[in-house]
C-alpha cells in the first residue's frame, strides 16, 4: 500500500480509538487566531501528540490540538494550531491533518491564516476572502504515487474555493458589518519573511496577500473533493511596503486585535454552512 496512505490510516485508527464525534465541517485556525476555539460549544478535545503519526507544531502561538463541538448546530472539528512546511516536515505530513479531518467526516474545510498584504488597497487588520491561490516553492502535496482512495491523479483546480461558500462568507461579513476584501493568496515556504523584491514579483504575478500556509492544504483537500473556503487576516503590509521590519510578534498582535471581528465572522459563516450540509 502507498506509505502516505498507510500512515493516514494508522493516524485515523488511532484517532477513532479516542474520539467518536463526527464533524461535518473543519476549521483551521491561523497564526494568532487560535482563540476562536473558545467560542465553540466544546464536546471533546484531543492533543495532536495523542494521535499516532501526527506531526506536532513547534511554532509559538500554534498550540496543537483538535477541538470538537458545535458552532450553532453545525458539528465541527477545529484545528488549534497547524503544521507548516518550514518546520521541516515532508509536505505529505503537512497535509495529513486535513486528510484526517476528511476521514473524520468533514465535507467543508474553512481555512484561515494571517498574511502580509500586497494589494496596495489593503490595510493591516483587513480580512480577505480567498478567491484563488498561487503555489510557489512548497512542493505539491500530491507528488508521489496517487492515493486512489482519496482522489484522482490530475485534479481540476478551476474552483478550489467553493462559490457557494464564498457567497456565505460575503453574506456573513455583510450581516456582521465587517468589510471583506477579496483576492489571491500566495504561499511561499517561509520561515523568513519575503524580501521587497519578492513582494514586487508576487504583485506582478497577481497575488494580493502572502503567507506560509493554506495552499498545500487546499490542494490536498480539493483532491479529496472537499468544499473549501478561506479567509486571510492581513496582519501587516508585506515587506518593502512600510519602512519597519516584520516580526512574528507583530503578526500575532494584529491577529489578537482582529480576533473579536474574526470570531463574529467565522461563527456567523459556519452557522450558515448548515444550508449546504
Ligand atoms: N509574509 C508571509 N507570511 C506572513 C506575513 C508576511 O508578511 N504576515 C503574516 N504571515
Amino acid at each position: 500500500m502507498n506509505p502516505v496512505y498507510e500512515k493516514l490510516e494508522r493516524s485515523y485508527e488511532s484517532f477513532r480509538r479516542k474520539v467518536s464525534f463526527e464533524p461535518k465541517a473543519a476549521i483551521v485556525l491561523g497564526s494568532g487566531l487560535g482563540n476562536y476555539a473558545d467560542h465553540i460549544r466544546v464536546v471533546q478535545e484531543l492533543d495532536y501528540h495523542e494521535i499516532e503519526g501526527f506531526p506536532v507544531s513547534t511554532v509559538p502561538g500554534h498550540a496543537g490540538k483538535f477541538i470538537f463541538g458545535y458552532v450553532q448546530d453545525v458539528p465541527v472539528v477545529c484545528m488549534k494550531g497547524r503544521v507548516h512546511y518550514y518546520e521541516g516536515y515532508p509536505v505529505s505530513d503537512v497535509v495529513l491533518p486535513v486528510r484526517l479531518m476528511k476521514l473524520m467526516g468533514a465535507q467543508i474545510l474553512f481555512l484561515t491564516n494571517a498574511s502580509g498584504g500586497i494589494n496596495p488597497a489593503f490595510h493591516a487588520g483587513d480580512f480577505m476572502l480567498i478567491k484563488d491561490h498561487i503555489s510557489l516553492f512548497a512542493p505539491n502535496p500530491l507528488i508521489g504515487p496517487n492515493i486512489e482512495e482519496l482522489g484522482v491523479r490530475f485534479p481540476d483546480m478551476s474552483h478550489v474555493y467553493d462559490p457557494a461558500l464564498q457567497q456565505i462568507l460575503k453574506d456573513a461579513a455583510a450581516e456582521c458589518g465587517i468589510a471583506l476584501q477579496e483576492g489571491v493568496y500566495a504561499q511561499l515556504t517561509g520561515p523568513s519573511f519575503e524580501s521587497p523584491a519578492e513582494i514586487r514579483m508576487l504583485h506582478t504575478l497577481g497575488a494580493d496577500a502572502v503567507g506560509m500556509s493554506t495552499v498545500v492544504e487546499a490542494i490536498a483537500a480539493n483532491h479529496m473533493g472537499m468544499r473549501i473556503c478561506g479567509i486571510s487576516c492581513v496582519s501587516n503590509l508585506a515587506a518593502g511596503m512600510t519602512d519597519h521590519p516584520l516580526t512574528h510578534e507583530e503578526v500575532q498582535e494584529a491577529a489578537n486585535v482582529a480576533a473579536p471581528k474574526f470570531t463574529k465572522l467565522v461563527s456567523t459563516a459556519v452557522g450558515k454552512f448548515g444550508q449546504l450540509l
